[in-house]
């Protein structure tokens, strides 16, 4: 039985790249994703983002689609380069300004609260040309000017921030594997460019804190992304494995902010590899965060890895994997979404239950959650219910959290439209609403019906 409190926050999510399109519409300058698409083989199908969901003319209609869900919040990113052109605060676009103006406008007299993400990986082009993107340590500065720019213009009605999502993805895919943009490979840049995203992040905070937050009354935080990893075997070095397999994930960005430091296992494994913090600089990172964003999708097995293994591990480790010695496997009885990520509601809690204890129980608001099926459109319906059983599944998951004292406050579905999927295009449909890409026409699935009930039981 679904029991939440009555105030628990119901939400859908979405970001910038992935539903806007107008790619170079109303004074947008390029971002390394558009740049990034145009590299054949980069992405499924030569996909690119210059339509998407066409959401930028779109919006009013996709307000709409929450308000009849009655959801309560919705997150959403701002284009950086969408505001300013070159990254920089040179140029101001106007029109970029007004385009979020009327979308938080539009939600706050629907009723909904935005929640709005600085960052969700569309890095103006001219700050990876001019400057070297997350690698240049000045990087940090340019943030929190564009951040600045956005408390003061948005901050007014906006009372919920999270500065950058999912660092691990930016700093492991972006410059690690280079399966992500801007398609870096390395095995030092991913951790110098992890440190410039938690200095970037509590610099904006920063920002926030001196000059608005008193005024505006609102809060701040990060969205980071974690898998649950379950010992492969009770034996000790199994057991260790999976908790440095979370250290080099999760605790990677949260131990600075709610410890002041990186977790001993990457200092000791990663050696001058990894960044120190200064006084001054932990000072701004320790504490950085009204609040706990946390993205979850899957779990795996980990064990510790044998050396033999060699490149034989065929999931990846979810990092570097010469760095962590961790081998990762899945349940060949768990169920597999299109993402081949394995469907494991009782690795959501048992994150949850991690979170609390390592950080003394923060408040934590589960910013995505989601699974792609491979839905079809059969006279106008989409019976998706594997993504409600999937929901069902998580949302019990976090209800037993919750009472075993998890401070569990909300949560957000990804997504709320079907939308561009990264490196997979348009071929991976995470959405409670179909998306028709060649009419643009949109279609409540059976999960969002679903959710719009739930959300009227649960408030
Ligand atoms: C997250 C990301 C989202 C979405 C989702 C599904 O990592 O923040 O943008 O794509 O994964 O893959």
């Amino acid at each position: 039985m679904l029991n939440f409190p009555t105030n628990f926050l119901w939400g859908t999510a979405t970001s910038s790249f992935q539903i806007e399109g107008a790619a170079d519409v109303g004074g947008k300058g390029p971002s390394i994703w558009d740049a990034y698409c145009q590299i054949p083989g980069n992405i499924a199908n030569g996909d690119t983002g210059n339509i998407a969901c066409d959401h930028y003319h779109k919006m009013e209609e996709d307000v709409a689609l929450m308000a009849n869900m009655n959801v309560k919040a919705y997150r959403f990113s701002i284009a950086w380069a969408r505001i300013l052109p070159d990254g920089t605060k040179s140029i101001i676009n106007e029109e970029g300004i007004n385009f979020y103006n009327r979308l938080i406008d539009t939600l706050i007299s629907n009723g909904i609260e935005p929640w709005i993400t600085l960052y969700h990986w569309d890095l103006p082009l001219a700050l990876h040309m001019t400057y070297d993107g997350w690698i240049d340590d000045r990087i940090s500065d340019l943030f929190g000017d564009y951040a600045d720019i956005c408390f003061e213009r948005f901050g007014d009605r906006v009372k919920h921030w999270i500065t950058i999502n999912e660092a691990w993805v930016v700093a492991i895919l972006g410059y690690g594997q280079g399966v992500f943009a801007p398609g870096r490979t390395s095995n030092t840049e991913p951790y110098i460019a992890g440190h410039n995203l938690l200095l970037a992040h509590a610099k904006a905070v920063d920002i926030y804190r001196s000059k608005y937050q008193s005024i505006q009354q609102g809060q701040i935080g990060i969205t980071n992304n974690c898998d649950w990893r379950e010992p492969a075997t009770d034996s000790p070095q199994d057991q260790e494995a999976a908790t440095r397999a979370l250290e080099f994930f999760l605790a990677w960005f949260a131990d600075p902010i709610y410890l002041g430091d990186y977790p001993q296992s990457m200092k000791e494994r990663l050696g001058n590899r990894l960044p120190t913090f200064t006084k001054e600089e932990i000072a701004l990172v320790k504490g950085s965060s009204d609040f706990f964003g946390l993205n979850h999708y899957t779990t795996m097995y980990a064990a510790e890895a044998n050396p033999n293994d060699g490149e034989g591990d065929i999931y990846g480790n979810g990092g570097l994997s010469e760095d962590q010695d961790v081998t990762l496997s899945v349940d060949p009885d768990w169920e597999l979404t299109s993402m081949n990520w394995a469907v494991v509601p009782w690795g959501c809690q048992k994150l949850l239950e991690w979170i609390a204890q390592r950080y003394y129980n923060p408040p934590i608001y589960i910013t995505e959650n989601g699974c792609s099926y491979e839905d079809t459109e059969v006279n106008s319906i989409i019976a998706d219910q594997k993504r409600i059983e999937f929901f069902e599944g998580y949302l019990e998951a976090c209800s037993k959290a919750i009472q075993n004292g998890v401070n569990l406050k909300g949560y957000f579905i990804w997504s709320l439209l079907d939308n561009f999927e990264w490196a997979s295009g348009y071929t991976k449909r995470f959405g409670i609403h179909y998306v028709d890409f060649k009419t643009q026409e949109r279609i409540p699935k059976d999960s969002a019906k679903w959710y719009a009930e739930l959300i009227s039981k649960q408030t």
